[in-house]
């Protein structure tokens, strides 16, 4: 898979994620479904979207004990979706059960991507709720080095680390990076934002664009702007 533009579909209700998907009668967008989609319709909504011919994303960000995680993959891979993810902090041994979980009788798997530290969590509360005493740059390099030791495909993190986990983890290493916005744009409450165009030339492999998107006036011209950006 080469460069793309995925669209975070955070709604409530299948009716509003379909109204929302009809109006793109040309390119289908790559839809990335978060848990409030995923919570709110069941397995069934990844089915009926990946039916109307779009690469899914699916957003669960697991984390619970190696076998638990191994079975709810399992259960997963039959999904048939392109993309899923779970939390690094889950340890090696987590991502390692998660990735035989997710492997098929044939072989084949959707590709399993990492979240490193959530863009949430800044160096404060790392410290001190979490009692992690490292530079949050260095916490988020050892957790996608761990995720590539440990069989996974690539890393979400944000677009300013994009190019520091390629040098670390090596170039064909996913980078998956959300907080976009276009330059004329509202950043809302991302904080450290990048452009399409900057996400493409840091060396990003996947944006990830909610808003920016789902909220203009005009949602397929806002997309055709980040695949225009990104992608060409
Ligand atoms: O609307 P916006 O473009 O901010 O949406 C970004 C999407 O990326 C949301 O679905 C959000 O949950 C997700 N995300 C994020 N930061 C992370 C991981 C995921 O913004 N570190």
């Amino acid at each position: 898979m080469g460069k793309d533009v995925i669209v975070a579909c955070d709604f409530s209700s299948a009716e509003k994620v379909f109204e929302f998907l009809d109006k793109f009668t040309g390119r289908k967008p790559f839809v990335k479904i978060g848990m409030e989609l995923y919570y709110a319709e069941g397995p069934s909504i990844v089915k009926e979207i990946k039916k109307r011919g779009h690469k899914i994303f699916l957003d669960l960000k697991l984390h619970d004990i190696p076998n638990t995680v191994k079975k709810a993959m399992s259960v997963l891979s039959n999904l048939d979706v392109d993309i899923t993810n779970l939390h690094a902090s889950g340890t090696c041994r987590m991502m390692e059960a998660a990735i035989e979980g997710l492997t098929r009788e044939d072989g084949t798997r959707p590709l399993l991507i990492a979240v490193t530290q959530l863009t949430s969590t800044d160096q404060e509360s790392m410290e001190n709720d979490l009692l992690i005493h490292e530079p949050i740059d260095k916490v988020v390099m050892h957790y996608a080095a761990n995720a590539k030791k440990a069989g996974l495909d690539g890393v979400v993190c944000s677009p300013l680390e994009a190019g520091k986990v390629h040098d670390t983890c090596g170039k064909d290493f996913l980078t998956i990076t959300p907080g976009v916005r276009f330059a004329d744009g509202d950043v809302g409450d991302q904080k450290r934002v990048m452009t399409p165009e900057q996400a493409k030339l840091i060396g990003s492999d996947y944006i990830v664009v909610g808003r920016p998107i789902t909220a203009a006036e005009d949602p397929v011209a806002a997309y055709e702007r980040c695949v225009k950006e990104f992608c060409d």
